[in-house]
């Protein structure tokens, strides 16, 4: 396994790899790489060579967001990509992501104008951009990432559409801990206390999807419960609980086609994301 930090050395190996005649699949992180990540890298070995690229992205970070503190690792990241058969990882430099001058952006409406695009106005605009980037820098057949960030996913989905990339981008489902907590590198900023208040998270998903599952199709009722089981737990302060449509992420009153019920929740400073998603629902 390769360590590279500059756009020329993964062009050099991926257009070799190319030339050979292989397949590549990329997975982008930022980095601090739990059981989620390698979820996806796994999913990646479908293809001939795996690119994984450990960034913290400054341009998705909102001021008063945790850039700063966001948890770095690269020689614990670099084993683990080595021991689930990743061929090469980028690792470059803000400089080198966006030189001295940076001007341009990719950014989307309508998609990003729900859940976490209302608290982070600025966040989906470093994404859409830094993915784009990435995607011109590997070039890869496919890109994976996870449901977990579901509207994330929604939305390169859409970018890839819309700017024709000439790549598929694969979603994989979300991993939890045992206890059912969604696996998340921001898990590590919680305190004992508050990673038991946590699981009030998954609680709430699974509430929601049983009630899914059993036929209940009016939104309200379903996210009033939802809210209900969060509001038990006094460390929890709810963000959002949304129902939208899957793909084009706007509200619902009733169930119905694809559609994503996502919450976001702070437990104490930290901010934590769950979602479900139901397909084909009453179609
Ligand atoms: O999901 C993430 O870790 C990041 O948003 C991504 C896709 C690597 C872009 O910085």
């Amino acid at each position: 396994m390769k360590i590279v930090s500059t756009i020329t050395e993964v062009r050099a190996q991926v257009g070799e790899w190319k030339k050979a005649g292989n397949t590549v699949g990329f997975v982008p992180t930022m980095g601090y790489l739990h059981e989620g990540h390698m979820s996806l890298i796994d999913a990646a070995g479908e293809n001939d060579k795996v690119v994984v690229s450990i960034f913290v992205n400054p341009m998705q970070f909102g001021p008063n967001e945790d850039l700063a503190s966001y948890p770095r690792d690269l020689e614990h990241d670099a084993a683990l990509c080595e021991a689930h058969g990743v061929d090469l990882i980028f690792h470059p430099t803000p400089e080198e992501m966006y030189g001295e001058n940076f001007y341009s952006y990719v950014d989307m409406n309508v998609l990003t104008q729900e859940l976490c695009g209302l608290s982070r106005p600025v966040h989906f605009r470093g994404v859409c951009t830094v993915v784009a980037k990435l995607f011109n820098i590997v070039t890869s057949d496919k890109a994976y990432f996870g449901q977990k960030d579901a509207q994330q996913l929604a939305v390169i989905k859409r970018m890839v559409k819309d700017l024709n990339m000439p790549l598929t981008v694969i979603g994989c489902p979300i991993v939890r801990e045992e206890d059912g907590l969604a696996k998340s590198s921001r898990n590590t900023y919680l305190s004992a206390e508050e990673r038991k208040a946590a699981l009030v998270l998954s609680r709430s998903i699974f509430l929601g999807r049983q009630m899914v599952e059993e036929g209940e199709q009016d939104c309200k009722k379903i996210i009033a419960a939802m809210r209900e089981e969060i509001e038990k737990e006094p460390l929890a302060k709810i963000d959002y609980v949304k129902i939208v449509n899957l793909d084009t992420v706007q509200q619902i009153d009733k169930i119905s086609g694809d559609v994503l019920a996502a919450i976001a929740v702070y437990i104490g400073k930290t901010r934590l994301i769950d979602n479900f998603i139901c397909e084909q629902q009453g179609v």
